[in-house]
């Protein structure tokens, strides 16, 4: 046997003192891929199984599928080192692993707003029968609270095995940091339902718990799920309350960038995810908060939530209202309207268009007509997959020239550094829409654009003629005390 009552160990699997239980990951998309690579890093064997031969067949020649930095290198080394291969047959799978990571995708439902779980449910269909001795199969997905119970049950049923056991071990890895975020986690959450399966996860994460001080919370299954579900919810209000207070700017000629940074420097409120602009997207936030609130709906705790309805309606008005400051720059409709568009990936260093707010925002531009040139330094073949009806250019000059506004959607670190003269000299109109505030206003103020962003006075309160001004009239003074009463 490879493993005892107590758990895996490093000193009680097969193999002698300092062997270590084999690994198997289940799906190898983003979550999975980085998982596998980084278990092998940390020493594991470890066997990576998809549906997918043809992502397979890459991964196993060293091509990692999309864009995250770091990983290709430790894949490679991997691979050479011959801790990590790649398989499609589930049933060697079976065969090799005490600790299996089900990392497959829970996107959202086609055409509804709960998780799809078909992927999981496929891969535990495929997986189960095939268990031919004891292991732990630890779900890493997110998912709806209560999946885990549903597949423990299962797995009891339909694994000729007796103790194949389900843990639920929720990842919080961002994309763009995943390598470190995989082998330096911020906490680790164990949902289990026996001391074999800690301790069987304990003995797998000890190569990260042994150096450095990562906090585990041993949980029950739901816990365990919900902390996920909880974390993504709580990231995203955040983002949804700066733009809400971009929304509340707006109406009185404020500045929500100066707003977010006097809010940060309060300790408990802190500056991370309280950068306001066109939102949040990706494949996880907005899948993840509508998911919850599906979910709980389903338990009859949907009112304890409805505030993530407003999360997701703040987010997606954020889209519209870039649209808003772009047609009214070119006269109040875009229709044959030549418009530039600076990103397409939901975040900069990624390549990853899922849900993405730049390419959504380019796609409401074309759908009011205009004439619509993409540029991006990295997300150019997914979002021409993804929208091919838009036109795409190889560089920002490119995408500049002859565009009558130009709209900035992704905060690269590359845009930040144009230079707006240059590009001022080849725009047929020299108006800049900022959606991320990524680029330094007096700048392109100087050079002779008009510069507009969200959440921020069209004209910095000094260069606003005095007659402009707002001043508190006794009439707008009397306005102002009613609204606030009403
Ligand atoms: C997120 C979570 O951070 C991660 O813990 C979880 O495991 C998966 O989902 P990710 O989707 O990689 O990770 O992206 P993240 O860096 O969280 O950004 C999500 C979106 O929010 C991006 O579109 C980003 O541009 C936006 N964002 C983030 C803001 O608009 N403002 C902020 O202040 C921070």
């Amino acid at each position: 046997m490879r493993n005892t009552a107590q758990g895996f160990g490093p000193e009680t699997n097969e193999g002698g003192a300092g062997a270590r239980p084999r690994l198997t990951v289940i799906g190898t998309g983003y979550l999975g891929a980085t998982h596998a690579v980084c278990m092998a890093e940390l020493g594991f064997e470890v066997l990576a199984v998809d549906v997918d031969a043809a992502k397979i067949d890459r991964l196993a020649r060293g091509e990692v599928p999309f864009f995250e930095p770091g990983l290709d290198e430790l894949l490679r080394s991997n691979l050479a080192a011959g801790r990590l291969r790649f398989t499609t047959s589930f049933e060697q799978v079976a065969a090799f692993g005490d600790v299996h990571f089900l990392c497959v995708g829970t996107p959202q439902q086609p055409g509804g707003q709960g998780a799809d779980l078909s992927y999981l449910h496929g891969a535990v269909s495929a997986l189960a029968p095939h268990l031919r001795r004891r292991c732990l199969v630890v779900g890493k997905s997110t998912v709806p609270v209560g999946t885990a119970a549903a597949l423990a049950a299962r797995l009891t049923a339909e694994a000729p095995a007796e103790g194949v056991e389900l843990a639920w071990n929720p990842e919080f890895l961002r994309e763009g940091f995943a390598v470190d975020d995989t082998l330096r986690p911020d906490r680790l959450v164990f949902g289990v339902a026996s001391a074999s399966a800690e301790d069987t996860l304990r003995a797998v994460y000890a190569p990260i718990t042994s150096r450095q001080d990562t906090p585990v919370i041993v949980a029950d299954f739901a816990t365990a799920e919900l902390v996920k579900v909880a974390a993504n919810s709580f990231l995203a209000t955040k983002i949804s309350y700066i733009n809400a207070m971009a929304e509340v700017c707006e109406s009185v000629d404020a500045d929500v960038t100066t707003l977010a940074r006097a809010l940060s420097l309060d300790d408990r409120i802190g500056g991370k995810f309280l950068r306001p602009g066109v939102g949040f997207g990706g494949g996880c936030l907005p899948k993840d908060i509508r998911a919850f609130l599906a979910r709980a709906d389903e338990l009859g705790v949907g009112h304890s939530l409805t505030f993530l309805r407003e999360v997701d309606e703040i987010n997606l008005r954020r889209r519209e209202r870039v649209v808003e400051l772009a047609r009214a720059a070119v006269g109040g409709s875009l229709a044959g309207r030549r418009v530039a568009v600076l990103g397409a990936s939901f975040k900069p260093n990624s390549d990853d268009v899922r849900d993405s707010p730049a390419l959504a925002v380019a796609g409401l531009l074309a759908s009011e007509g205009a004439a619509v040139t993409v540029y991006d330094p990295m997300a150019m073949d997914n979002a021409r997959k993804a929208r091919p009806e838009l036109s795409y250019a190889p560089s920002v000059t490119a995408a500049v020239t002859g565009s009558e506004v130009t709209v900035l959607l992704t905060e690269w670190a590359e845009f930040a550094e144009l230079d707006p003269a240059a590009l001022g000299g080849v725009a047929a109109g020299q108006t800049v829409v900022d959606a991320r505030h990524a680029l330094d206003p007096a700048r392109w103020r100087l050079a002779g654009w008009t510069y507009l962003a969200p959440g921020r006075p069209a004209m910095p309160a000094a260069a606003v003629p005095a007659a402009r001004r707002r001043r508190p009239t006794p009439r707008r003074a009397r306005a102002a005390f009613s609204a606030a009463q009403a």
